[in-house]
């Protein structure tokens, strides 16, 4: 599929894709945001795609957050029918993710990379919701997924003053998984995306499912969603194979059924 403000690559079992307009520092567009959204889910459909990488063209940002000059003049109805919804569909897509962050990720950016299963960011790298100072406050998911992680304290701190935290800072404080020397996020987020993409996808799929739950569920309903999906591994071939493949001391060749 041909995209006007992303790129897709791959690289063996790791999708990678770009955010693409540099200039306006990866700022989210209603039509990128849709089309990040298709082509998430187009690789989420791929059995030979096991984990995907999200990072952001150029040297500036991951992204700068939605775009202020598109939503200057929107009314809220505007705003409802401009392919919010795509924000839900980044959501519900079951192949871990994880991003690659440079540089900037402010608002919507921000929210993106929360979005995510992962988050591998290189020293440079400045995460903040400014939505206060243009009047609004974040809406894809900031309030809450930094809530979760930060605590409320912090969280009110960048909320409401829409301060910039760097990336060194939210590692110690648990938002970021790795921080890594400027201009090798996208290589050691390729890596981390590999070490995923080689386990059994649909184990792969239902964990990240379960630990989702944890921070969108109550304890019991995420238990549930645990128990259920631990049972229903013991339906897949890759359960039989890699049991077996310990037993006879062996790596196990996993094939996604
Ligand atoms: C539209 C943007 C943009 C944005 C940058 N640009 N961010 N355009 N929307 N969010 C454009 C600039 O207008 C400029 O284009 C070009 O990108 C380069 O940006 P500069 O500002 O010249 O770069 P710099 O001086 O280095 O400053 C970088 C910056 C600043 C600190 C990141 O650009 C900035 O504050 N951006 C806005 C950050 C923000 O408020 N994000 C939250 C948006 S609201 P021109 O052509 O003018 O030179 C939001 C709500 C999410 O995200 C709701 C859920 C989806």
């Amino acid at each position: 599929t041909e995209y006007t403000y992303i790129l897709t690559e791959r690289e063996q079992r790791v999708g990678i894709v770009i955010l693409n307009r540099p200039k306006e520092l990866n700022a989210l567009n209603f039509q990128l945001v849709s089309e990040l959204a298709n082509a998430l889910e187009e690789m989420d459909r791929d059995e030979a795609i096991g984990c995907i990488v999200l990072t952001g063209a150029g040297d500036k940002a991951f992204a700068a957050g939605a775009d202020i000059k598109e939503m200057a003049d929107k009314t809220p109805i505007e705003m409802m029918g401009a392919g919010f919804e795509a924000w839900q569909r980044i959501r519900k897509i079951h192949t871990p993710m994880i991003a690659a962050v440079n540089g900037y990720a402010l608002g919507g950016g921000c929210e993106l990379a929360l979005h995510c299963d992962m988050i591998v960011a290189s020293e440079n790298a400045r995460f903040g919701q400014p939505e206060i100072q243009l009047g609004i406050i974040p809406g894809a998911g900031g309030t809450q997924r930094l809530a979760r992680v930060l605590g409320k304290y912090r969280t009110m701190e960048m909320v409401l003053t829409g301060a910039t935290l760097p990336a060194q800072e939210l590692a110690q404080l648990g938002l970021i998984n790795r921080v890594v020397p400027v201009g090798e996020h996208l290589v050691e987020a390729v890596k981390l995306a590999q070490k995923v993409a080689k386990q059994a996808p649909l184990a792969a799929r239902l964990a990240k499912e379960a630990v989702l739950a944890a921070f969108e569920t109550s304890l019991e309903g995420g238990l549930d969603v645990e128990r259920k999906n631990f049972f229903l591994l013991f339906s897949s071939q890759d359960m039989r194979e890699g049991m077996q493949a310990f037993i006879e001391k062996r790596p196990a060749e996993f094939q996604g059924k």
